[in-house]
């Protein structure tokens, strides 16, 4: 299918979702880049998914049915002007900041204007939405450290929360699935850009071990604090490969693509850390199309 234009003005194209994943992977969708709220009403009509960053998919060969909703335009835009209600000498609560926005550009932004509370997310290549909803975070910090509203679109309506409201924790906000995170106004402490660098510097240093191929990041949770990366290292799994999948020697928590792996070589991967690893694993990455754990 070429681009197409939908009744609300939305570009709607059938495209390989390898495109939009970081590890490469994925079959056709048709993709609707939603602008705005009435485009993601109308895009809503239908049965859909919401694709952020792609960092943490692993998405079949065959693609996905559903219609894919990808954030552009206005709702990939960032207006960080201190809310002069809102905010006080020592805190800044900004204007919106869309869903869309990729993550490490706004970190860094904050970073130059001074602005703590997101450089602990420093690395991770999501967008804001995916993060948000991901509660995406390191050691060194999370998203739900700078969140003021959050503002969720559904096809029942639009509606806006805040942290307060959701029971968030290690790798979930607890807003959930489909939920859109269309636009979100980020709280932050005043300081100084040389001193968020610092943090951020900090932080960045416990990436130096992670792998530089294409990879959906950490594909477990850690159980209980523990890395899963060093029970799969222990198990003697490092440097696996199925197909052209493998376990990266850098990081054993990490799958990496030497090149035209299938989603199928992932999933034999992690059928093989589960059967290896003794302590029960919880998946980080999603699966699309199914959500059964492998
Ligand atoms: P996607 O991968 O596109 O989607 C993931 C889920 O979020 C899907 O359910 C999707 O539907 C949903 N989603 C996406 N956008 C929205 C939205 N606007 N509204 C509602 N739901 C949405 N993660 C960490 O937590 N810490 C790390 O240190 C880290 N390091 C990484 C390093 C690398 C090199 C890579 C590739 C990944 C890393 N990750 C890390 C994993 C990944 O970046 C996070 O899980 C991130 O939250 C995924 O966000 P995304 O925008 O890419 O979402
Ligand atoms: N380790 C090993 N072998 C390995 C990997 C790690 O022995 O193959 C050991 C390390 O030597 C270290 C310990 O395990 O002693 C912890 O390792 P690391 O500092 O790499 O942290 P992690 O717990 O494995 C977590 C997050 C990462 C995040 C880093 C840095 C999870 C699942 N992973 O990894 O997040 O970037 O800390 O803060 O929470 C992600 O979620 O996708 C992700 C990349």
């Amino acid at each position: 299918m070429t681009a197409a234009v939908s009744r609300s003005g939305t570009r709607v194209e059938r495209l390989p979702l390898s495109r939009f994943t970081t590890l490469g992977v994925g079959g056709e969708a048709e993709v609707w880049f939603v602008t705005s709220h009435d485009a993601l009403a109308e895009a809503m009509e239908r049965p859909y998914r919401i694709l952020g960053g792609g960092s943490n998919l692993v998405i079949a060969d065959a693609g996905v049915p559903e219609r894919v909703l990808r954030l552009s335009g206005p709702l990939a835009e960032r207006d960080l002007t201190p809310d002069p209600l809102l905010s006080t000498p020592a805190r800044v609560v900004t204007g919106w900041v869309g869903g869309g926005v990729p993550l490490p550009g706004l970190v860094r932004q904050l970073q130059k204007l001074g602005l703590s509370g997101l450089e602990g997310t420093v690395g991770i290549p999501a967008q804001v939405g995916g993060a948000v909803w991901m509660n995406a975070g390191t050691r060194y910090g999370e998203m739900f450290d700078g969140l003021h509203t959050i503002e969720l679109v559904t096809p029942e309506g639009t509606r806006q929360v805040t942290p307060d409201d959701l029971p968030w924790g290690y790798r979930q906000s607890g807003i959930p699935r489909n939920h859109v995170v269309s636009r979100v106004r980020l709280a932050l402490t005043v300081s100084t850009p040389d001193a968020v660098l610092a943090k951020m510097d900090f932080a960045d240093q416990a990436r130096r071990g992670q792998p530089k191929m294409k990879t959906p990041g950490c594909a477990f949770k850690n159980p209980g604090g523990v890395s899963a990366g060093q029970l799969i290292d222990e198990a003697g799994l490092k440097g696996t490969r199925i197909g052209n999948a493998l376990i990266a020697p850098e990081h054993a928590n990490f799958i990496v693509n030497l090149g035209g792996a299938t989603a199928a070589d992932v999933h034999a991967l992690l059928d093989t850390v589960r059967a290896r690893v003794k302590v029960p694993l919880e998946l980080e990455y999603e699966l699309w199309p199914g959500q059964a754990e492998p």
